[in-house]
């Protein structure tokens, strides 16, 4: 994570020397202030530190009408003013974030954001701009051409947050918007994994929209800004970019249509929607490029499986985050990009039994779809039922 940490344990035999000399000192010094003010050391030890009944005193020369008790006094005087007090001081609010329950509202900072601040001056002057949207691409260094020509697509309105499976982070500095993105690296680990652990909604909750990109889209025909646009105008909370269709083509849903701004709908091959309002016709978009207004990521990060880590059958599972799915979730046709399907990460799994390592990565998005669905399905079940209704003997499902 790049965080470093220092080594304590080889510290030269000298300055072990000049700790223990040190405390040796600091003890004796110790003893003689207790030896010859004896008074004082009896003082200091208040109700369990001196802390608290500065606190008691600088509450009570604030609330009880400028009594002011000195700061050092005897224990059971101390001790019989707090209690009196404790009703009355004791700060609970419920309604302040779990566990946060004690502090009093106006000092919690319940959400956080990615911007760069300054080590020194003003903190109220740190931020010269706040970007307002937020992209995040999961990459190795072997793409880095890809990324810089998507980067340059997202303008300074945009955090960018790159996730590193390959433990290559310096490298990007070559690249002059590298210096003010914000990189994490993790080795070997999936878009959805960073995602799950690194997007948390009360983190990027300054951000109107949040895109969690791969790496191989190419965005010669896209403008984010122009994106953002027509999402704003059609009231897309979660979308993608149109797909040209030359290859790695799987959904109609996402296949960009020449025609339009956007579409919200589509035809499948016969026998696949059984509602035309849900996917995959409806109500749709797919991984590898979505675009998550703040409200709907809320709710989708609470959806993704911190073990199912390819995210595969979330893109079904989208439209349980807004209502109504059908209106709410679109393709984007006039900035659109072109799926090239690079192998990456996908070739990053071990070799087992002589397969290719891709094959390994394969099975298990495969398995993960089936755990996912079947999670889901289990869990809505659960929860109609403890509701008193049995969706299996149910005339509307
Ligand atoms: C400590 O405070 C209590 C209550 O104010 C008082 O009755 C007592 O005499 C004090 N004791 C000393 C040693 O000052
Ligand atoms: C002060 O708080 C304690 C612990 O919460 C409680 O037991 C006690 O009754 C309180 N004192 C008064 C005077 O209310
Ligand atoms: C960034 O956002 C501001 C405010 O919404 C807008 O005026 C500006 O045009 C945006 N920048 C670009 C490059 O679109
Ligand atoms: C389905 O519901 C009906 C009416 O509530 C009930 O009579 C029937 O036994 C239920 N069937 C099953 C399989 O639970």
């Amino acid at each position: 994570m790049g965080i470093s940490t220092r080594s304590s344990t080889n510290r030269k035999p000298s300055e072990s020397m000049r700790l223990i000399v040190t405390t040796f000192v600091g003890v004796v010094f110790g003893f003689f202030i207790g030896v010859s003010f004896p008074g004082l050391t009896a003082k200091l030890n208040l109700p369990s530190s001196l802390l608290p009944s500065i606190d008691v005193s600088y509450i009570q020369e604030k609330y009880a009408g400028g009594y002011a008790p000195s700061l050092v006094k005897n224990k059971s005087s101390i001790s019989s003013e707090y209690q009196s007090l404790n009703d009355t001081l004791k700060i609970w609010v419920p309604s302040n974030p779990r566990g946060a329950e004690r502090l009093p509202p106006g000092i919690i900072e319940a959400e956080s954001d990615f911007y760069l601040r300054r080590l020194w001056g003003q903190p109220s002057e740190d931020l010269t701009s706040k970007p307002k949207y937020l992209v995040t691409f999961t990459v190795g260094y072997d793409q880095k051409h890809n990324i810089d020509a998507n980067v340059k697509k997202f303008s300074e309105n945009f955090t960018i947050v790159l996730f590193h499976y390959d433990g290559r982070t310096t490298e990007w500095d070559e690249f002059e918007w590298s210096k003010r993105a914000i990189h994490v690296s993790v080795r070997k680990q999936t878009k959805w994994w960073y995602a799950k652990r690194f997007l948390h909604p009360d983190i990027v909750a300054s951000y109107d929209y949040i895109f969690i990109w791969d790496e191989d889209l190419d965005v010669e025909h896209f403008n984010a800004e122009a994106y953002l646009k027509l999402v704003k105008k059609h009231g897309l909370e979660i979308s993608q970019p149109g797909l040209e269709p030359n290859k790695g083509l799987t959904w109609q849903m996402t296949k960009r249509r020449g025609d339009r701004e956007v579409h919200k709908d589509t035809e499948e091959k016969p026998g696949w929607c059984s509602d035309p309002h849900l996917p995959p016709c409806a109500a749709f978009v797919e991984i590898m490029a979505p675009v998550f207004s703040r409200d709907a990521w809320r709710c989708v990060w609470h959806m993704i499986q911190n073990d199912l880590v390819h995210g595969w059958g979330l893109d079904f599972a989208l439209r349980k985050c807004v209502e109504p799915a059908h209106e709410k979730i679109g393709v984007v046709d006039s900035q659109w990009i072109v799926h090239q399907s690079v192998p990456s990460l996908g070739n990053q799994g071990e070799s087992q039994s002589g397969q290719a390592p891709w094959r390994g990565v394969r099975e298990r998005c495969r398995k993960e779809w089936t755990m996912f669905q079947s999670r889901l399905a289990n869990a809505e079940d659960a929860y109609f039922k403890a509701i008193g209704i049995d969706m299996f003997n149910s005339t509307n499902p």
